[in-house]
């Protein structure tokens, strides 16, 4: 894993509670990424390391700068501090980029569709822009919901991008909250339902069999418009979604209770660590002051893998659990002591 120092060239506010943050690449060696990865930004507070990442919201071969686009989330440690603290040329920290909701090759080009909502719009606003400045797509289609359409993020560039590729892309905004209307048949008022999905889908019917599905947004999002793409025979290869947190059921934890947890590292003697109920292995460790890597905490990116010596640890909220993963390692991030004799031994 590769760790880089950036300096911030730019920080603007898209809305009353979203800042993009603009970084210069590095002159001798730029960093290479493709649109709809993420970069994992490293703080360092009150004593703590801090790991949380960002899709780009730029594209490569589009923008110049690195550009990360973060949302306020309320309580939050690290969002609240890139919006209210971070400042131009500040240098922070980053591991080098990662993820897999990325723009795939196809031999014929395919119809593009991608379903977002909120902060969701920030990798499907960089795959929208590689896509049509590097003639990638037929067709994109953005589909973007939001509360109400004066924090809509990325409205003008949105707007921009419709007019400069009138041919291949395409945004309709769904509004929740009551608004004028502005007389844009693109700006619906309500949610994106299963029968907007079908609507949209209708629309290009004949070529959904050579259509790919970008999904990012809350879970309500993501089940509708995949249950309508099953409908409509639209392979699991097709479709592509990320989640920017993990919803676990709490039925899951039924059975987990404090317990302490030894963990081993770098050869250093191990260090033993109270995982009070509820809290993963990996937060546990955290709140010791211990130097543990990770970087997506949904179980998606195997940054926080550890071999289990001893001792059983359940793991919960895994989307699909990467066949990397070796029968006797687990992801710390989503991992839970069900043992009182748990030992762990991370590199
Ligand atoms: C692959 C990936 C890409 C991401 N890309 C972006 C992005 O482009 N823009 C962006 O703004 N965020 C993005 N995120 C989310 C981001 O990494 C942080 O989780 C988010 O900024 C909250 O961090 P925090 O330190 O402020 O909150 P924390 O202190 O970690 O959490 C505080 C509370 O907020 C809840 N919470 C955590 N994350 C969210 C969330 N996303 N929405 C609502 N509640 C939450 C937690 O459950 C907790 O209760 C991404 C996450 C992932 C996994
Ligand atoms: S931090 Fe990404 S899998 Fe655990």
């Amino acid at each position: 894993m590769r760790f880089y120092t950036l300096k911030v060239l730019d920080i603007r506010f898209e809305t009353g509670d979203t800042v993009t943050v603009s970084f210069k690449q590095p002159g001798l060696k730029p960093i290479k990424y493709s649109a709809g990865q993420y970069l994992s930004l490293i703080f360092r507070i009150n004593n703590r390391r801090y790991i949380r990442p960002y899709s780009f919201s730029s594209a490569p071969g589009v923008e110049k700068t690195l550009n990360i686009t973060v949302k306020r989330v309320q309580g939050g440690v690290i969002s609240n501090h890139i919006i209210d603290k971070l400042k131009i040329d500040d240098v922070v920290e980053v591991i080098e980029p990662m993820g897999d909701f990325i723009l795939y090759d196809s031999e014929a080009k395919s119809e593009i569709y991608l379903w977002g909502a909120g902060s969701g719009i920030t990798p499907l606003i960089s795959i929208a822009k590689y896509a049509v400045y590097n003639n990638r797509a037929a067709r994109v289609r953005l589909t973007y919901g939001n509360r109400d359409y004066e924090n809509v993020i990325f409205k003008k560039e949105i707007n921009e991008l419709e007019i400069a590729f009138k041919d291949v892309f395409s945004a309709q905004h769904f509004i929740t909250k009551p608004f004028i209307s502005e007389l844009n048949p693109n700006i619906v008022q309500g949610r994106i339902t299963a029968n907007e999905v079908r609507d949209i889908l209708n629309a290009g019917k004949n070529r959904l069999n050579n259509s790919l599905h970008y999904i990012c947004g809350p879970v309500g999002l993501k089940e509708s418009v995949k249950l309508v793409l099953a409908e409509y025979g639209i392979s699991e290869g097709q479709i592509f979604s990320e989640d920017f947190e993990i919803i676990r059921d709490p039925k899951e934890f039924e059975n987990i209770y404090t317990q302490y947890v030894s963990i081993k590292q770098n050869n250093k003697e191990p260090f033993t660590v109270e995982v009070i109920a509820g809290k993963s292995i990996l937060d546990a460790g955290l709140d010791s002051s211990l130097n543990l890597n990770y970087s997506c905490q949904t179980g998606s990116c195997l940054v926080c893998r550890a071999r289990v010596l001893k001792g059983e640890v359940k793991m919960i909220g895994v989307k699909q659990l990467s066949a990397d993963l070796t029968p006797d390692e687990c992801l710390l991030c989503s991992s839970f002591p069900i043992t009182d004799n748990v030992e762990i031994e991370v590199d």
